[in-house]
Parts: C-alpha cells; structure tokens; sequence
C-alpha cells in the first residue's frame, strides 16, 4: 500500500488530497496518514498542507530499491539504504566484522561523519550520493590501490554513459569535470601482514548538489551544476553499479585493470607537470605513464623516473 501511495504522488501534478487517495486506494484517510507517516521515515521529502494534501518533493534525490536491482556478480549482490549514518565506510565495516558478505552496498542519504582522505571530512548533505562496498577477496594488501584506481574508472565510464559529459579522472581517485571534483573515493582495509579480511571502498558523488561551502567552492562541481538539471539517482545509482561490477569483476580475474589503455586515455593528470606530498621528500616533475597496478609513473626533474602509488598529487592547471 505504501508503495501505491507512493506511485500515486509520483505521479500527481501538485498537492493531492488526504480524501482523493483514500477513495481512489479504498483505504481510510487515517490509513492514509499511517502510510505517509512511514514514507516520510523513510526518508521521502512529502510536504503536507491542511485542505490540499500532500506533495511529494524531491523526489529526484530519493533512491528507489526497486529500481537498483540487477543481477551482480561482485558489486550490489545486496543493496541496503540508510536515511543517515555516521559514515556509510564505518556502518559497512562493522557489518563486515559482523559476517556480512562480500558485494553488499551501504548507501546513506546523509553522513554525520563523512570521511575523506587525509583524515579529512567529506560534507555529505542530501543532494550527494554517498555509499560503500564491500569486497572479502584473498588478494595481498598491496592491491588495494589498484581497487581504488578501478573503482574510479568505472565511476567516470558511467557518469560518461549517464550524463555525456566530459569527465576524468585525476590520478589515484578523484573523478573531475573542467578541473572541478564531482566524486572521491576511500578505500579502507582490514588485512593481515600478507592478506586482507576485507576491503571497503566508499564513493561519495556530487549528483543533485546545488552549492559547496565556500572553501572548496572553487574547486568542486556536481552533475546538476554541470547539466543544469536534476538527476534521477536511482537510474544513475543502477549505472554506477553496474558498471563496479563489471569493472571489478574482471580486475579480481586478471589483478590488473583489463582496460588499462582506455584508463590512461581519461587520465587527466598524464602528461602534466605534477608535485607530489611525501612527507619531507616532496617530489616534482611530468607524470608519463601508469604501470598495469595502477601507480603513477613521474619522471623528474632530474631525468629519474619515479613509481608512487599513493600521495597527495597536486596537477597543475587542476588542483
Ligand atoms: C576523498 O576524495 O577525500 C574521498 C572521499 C570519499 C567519500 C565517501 S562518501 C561515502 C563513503 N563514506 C565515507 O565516509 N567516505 C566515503
């Protein structure tokens, strides 16, 4: 019933009324009132106004499990929604802990304590979608990069498919548009000295974000900035899927990124100069390639060629 309710203010051009749904559902107005009490739990954004009824908003922003279904093999063999959490990496790492299996999705409309690399945070209000996997795979903890470096790939190959925007990738994980950052990832682990236990890696995604707060306002965008139109995230969340599981599923067959040309060819930071953030070794010169696991290849200033496969990597004309 509630989801008839639900389709019922979908579909409505306005407020429809408390009496209207009762009749055309042969339920009681209180009946009603119980079902759109609990859709408002859920998270739906239903306005509700004394002698007109009741007005779905936002509905763009709401994520439909239904429509998030499809028959993965590595990534999104279970879907769970959250209205809110602390951080969806922490809330998929307790469940871990707990026994749940490799492939389970958390996704959260909001973040009380969204993480981001470097021990920052990642503000996460309700126009992003933010959510993690969950890999158990028996691979040495040395691959856990390359996870992250597959992980973006499929992220732009969909926001590609979805929207048809120009977007890239800026080595190890940010996904950007026009030199402007619409996805992070963090990868976390908990391993052993020679295998992990589990891996979990989050995305966090600028999908119908309006505005930034102004100190990363200059360097942040989102698919609705970008399109001038709102996404549907459920549809793009199902791509965005998809496109996981394809891509890491054929990176725990061969424990490379099959499609590593096609990687390098949307690698927006080939080619440029870059400075890197090591600690007291800083290190500065052109980045000319990437190696089958995903690190980045530098040569300097001094004509050595360096490998690195994580660090803070500043690219000039980007960030
Ligand atoms: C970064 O670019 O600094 C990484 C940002 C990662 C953010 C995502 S949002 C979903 C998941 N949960 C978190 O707490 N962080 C990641």
């Amino acid at each position: 019933m509630k989801d008839r309710i639900l389709s019922a203010l979908k579909s409505a051009d306005g407020y429809v009324s408390g009496e209207e749904l009762s009749h055309s559902l042969g339920i009681t107005r209180s009946a009603v009132w119980k079902h759109i009490a609990q859709l408002k739990e859920d998270g739906y954004n239903i306005d509700s106004v004394r002698n007109r009824g009741y007005k779905l908003e936002n509905v763009f922003n709401m994520i439909d499990e239904s429509k998030v279904i499809f028959n993965a093999e590595t990534v999104g063999k279970k879907l769970i929604v959250l209205k809110s959490t602390d951080s969806t990496n922490s809330e998929l790492k307790r469940l871990a802990r707990d026994g749940e299996q490799s492939g389970t999705v958390v996704c959260a409309y909001t973040q009380t304590a969204g993480k981001g690399r470097f021990g920052r945070q990642w503000q996460s209000d309700k126009g992003g979608l933010y959510f993690s996997f969950l890999l158990k795979a028996d691979l040495p903890p040395s691959h856990i990069a390359s996870i992250t470096l597959a992980s973006g790939y499929a992220v732009c190959l969909a926001v590609r498919e979805h929207t048809g925007l120009d977007v890239r990738i800026k080595w190890p994980n940010d996904i950007i548009i026009d030199n402007r950052k619409i996805c992070g990832i963090l990868t976390e682990m908990a391993a052993q000295s020679d295998r992990m236990d589990y891996i979990i890696t989050g995305i966090g995604i600028n999908v119908n974000n309006a505005v930034f707060p102004e100190e990363i306002r200059h360097k942040a965008t989102s698919l609705f900035i970008e399109t001038g139109k709102m996404t549907d995230k459920s549809d793009f969340f199902l791509t965005v899927l998809k496109y996981l599981d394809k891509v890491l599923t054929s990176f725990l067959v061969s424990i490379s990124l099959e499609d590593m040309e096609n990687f390098k060819k949307l690698c927006a930071t080939l080619g440029r100069e870059v400075y890197v953030q090591r600690g007291d070794n800083p290190l500065t010169g052109t980045a000319v390639d990437i190696t089958p696991f995903g690190e980045l290849v530098i040569e300097t200033q001094e004509h050595k060629t360096v490998s690195i496969s994580s660090g803070e990597v500043t690219v000039q004309g980007i960030y």
